[in-house]
């Protein structure tokens, strides 16, 4: 399906496409959108997070788009924001084609994520258009090695499975929390992409969280330029080292041009692993309470030496199945460039087009909606199969991902490979009471407590 351009002004383009009620559009808004909003869209707010999961935020807003999709048809449905024109897409073909024609008609670089991302990396490709978007992609994928599922040039398995091991010893018989897993995530992130020498500096993490905090506010919020500088200086002096193994070493030597700004796109790559690290929590708690791919999972790590780099096509598959559950960038967005038409009529150039993932992840139309299903993962998708975009899709598809699924199904791995795993609270994943084999719709991973005692030998 080819976007066709319908002429250039706006007023001559009377739309037909279905146009939610008044009191519709503030279902949405209330729904869908506030909820988004209020968990914080840069970095997350864990107190939302918890009264979301408590309220199934997510599975509310799937149901209602579900009744919208029965009322209105497969839209695009128009919502009536007043200065804003906006439609939510309800149909599987229309996800596909807005995400394989991006960024043009359908750019990545809305609006609101040029306002939330310009406060730390106005430069950065996702908020990027043209040529710099050209150049800024072909950079990212070169340095994250995109298209293979263990990086060519860097080797983040060695650092990741110290740090985890290290994580162990320190936890020890106690409950895996939250606060402890994450500090030995960000460890071994800084050292993925930083090198060693950037282990230990919380600083330049602290800093970055507080220009995301910032960044959640968009327009609204003041720029942080002395904190910016600060956090840019830090971090151009870990990209100068170099260091061997690591993707600031991987950079120095992929080619760049007058409009790369290699420095801009490293601030993407820290806050983007935040949600990896979430993923990976969440997966292990579905290992937690699923024996049977519990069970498969220690088969695929069983005589491993997982000090080297290699990959694990289950384990991935449970970071994917993680993400196809629990999305953690749940509204796609897009802005057209120029109008486009559609079955239903056309769409004026301006127009912010929300994808709402968890309506197709968690559709009812799905036999696998609510269950764990990793086997989804390891046959191979297409472009025209149902949309279950954790990674969004096309041309603007995260170029970090197989680098991330290789990071979290290493930690896995290294979590797994002689300890057994309980969830201190199974209910928080196996949902209510009277909601069968039902997951919940929101899961909060930072209340998440585990107990790894070690497996007796020939376990
Ligand atoms: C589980 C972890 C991650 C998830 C779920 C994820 C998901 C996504 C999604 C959905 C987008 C598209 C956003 C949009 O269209 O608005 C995106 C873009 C991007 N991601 Fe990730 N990401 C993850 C981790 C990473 C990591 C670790 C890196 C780098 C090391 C990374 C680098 C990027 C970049 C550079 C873009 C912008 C691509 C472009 O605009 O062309 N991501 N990611």
């Amino acid at each position: 399906m080819t976007a066709t351009p319908v002429g250039s002004r706006r007023s001559a383009l009377p739309s037909r496409l279905p146009l939610a009620s008044r009191l519709d559009t503030a279902r949405v808004m209330g729904s869908v959108v506030a909820p988004i909003l209020a968990r914080g869209v840069i970095i997350r707010r864990p107190g939302m997070l918890e009264v979301a999961q408590r309220l199934d935020a997510d599975r509310r807003a799937v149901g209602l788009l579900q009744r919208l999709h029965d009322r209105y048809g497969p839209g695009p449905l128009r919502l009536r924001i007043p200065g804003r024109a906006m439609v939510v897409l309800l149909a599987p073909q229309h996800v596909q084609r807005v995400l394989a024609q991006s960024p043009v008609p359908f750019s990545p670089a809305t609006k609101e994520k040029r306002a939330a991302l310009a406060h730390f990396q106005p430069h950065g490709v996702l908020i990027s258009s043209g040529r710099a978007r050209t150049e800024r992609r072909r950079f990212n994928e070169r340095a994250l090695d995109t298209p293979h599922a263990v990086h060519r040039g860097a080797d983040p398995v060695a650092k990741v499975h110290e740090e985890v091991c290290d994580l162990l010893v320190r936890v020890g018989p106690d409950a895996l929390t939250w606060d402890a897993f994450t500090v030995t995530w960000w460890r071994a992130v800084r050292r993925v992409v930083l090198g060693d020498g950037a282990r230990d500096d919380e600083r330049l993490s602290d800093d970055l969280t507080r220009l995301r905090a910032a960044a959640n506010w968009a327009f609204l919020h003041p720029r942080r330029r002395r904190l910016r500088r600060r956090f840019e200086r830090r971090l151009v002096r870990h990209l100068e080292r170099a260091e061997p193994g690591s993707l600031a070493g991987v950079m120095a030597g992929t080619p760049t041009t007058g409009r790369t700004r290699p420095e801009q796109q490293v601030p993407q790559w820290l806050f983007a692993f935040d949600a990896g690290s979430w993923a990976t929590f969440r997966a292990l708690a579905l290992l937690a309470t699923h024996p049977e791919e519990l069970a498969r999972a220690r088969a695929e790590i069983a005589g491993r030496d997982l000090s080297r780099p290699q990959d694990l096509p289950f384990l991935r598959a449970c970071v994917q199945e993680s993400l196809r559950l629990w999305p953690t960038t749940p509204a796609v967005l897009r802005e057209t460039t120029e109008p486009t038409r559609w079955e239903g009529g056309p769409m004026p150039s301006g127009t912010s087009v929300l994808t709402y993932a968890p309506f197709f992840h968690r559709n009812d139309a799905l036999p696998y909606a609510d269950r764990f299903t990793p086997d989804l993962w390891l046959e191979p998708r297409s472009t025209q199969d149902w949309p279950l975009i954790p990674f969004s899709a096309g041309p603007a598809e995260c170029p970090g991902r197989n680098l991330v699924l290789h990071v979290a199904s290493t930690v896995l791995a290294v979590l797994l490979a002689d300890r057994d795993v309980t969830l201190d609270d199974p209910a928080r994943v196996r949902g209510r009471a009277g909601d069968g084999e039902r997951l919940p719709g929101t899961l909060s991973p930072f209340g998440l407590m585990f107990r790894l005692p070690r497996l007796s030998p020939g376990a």
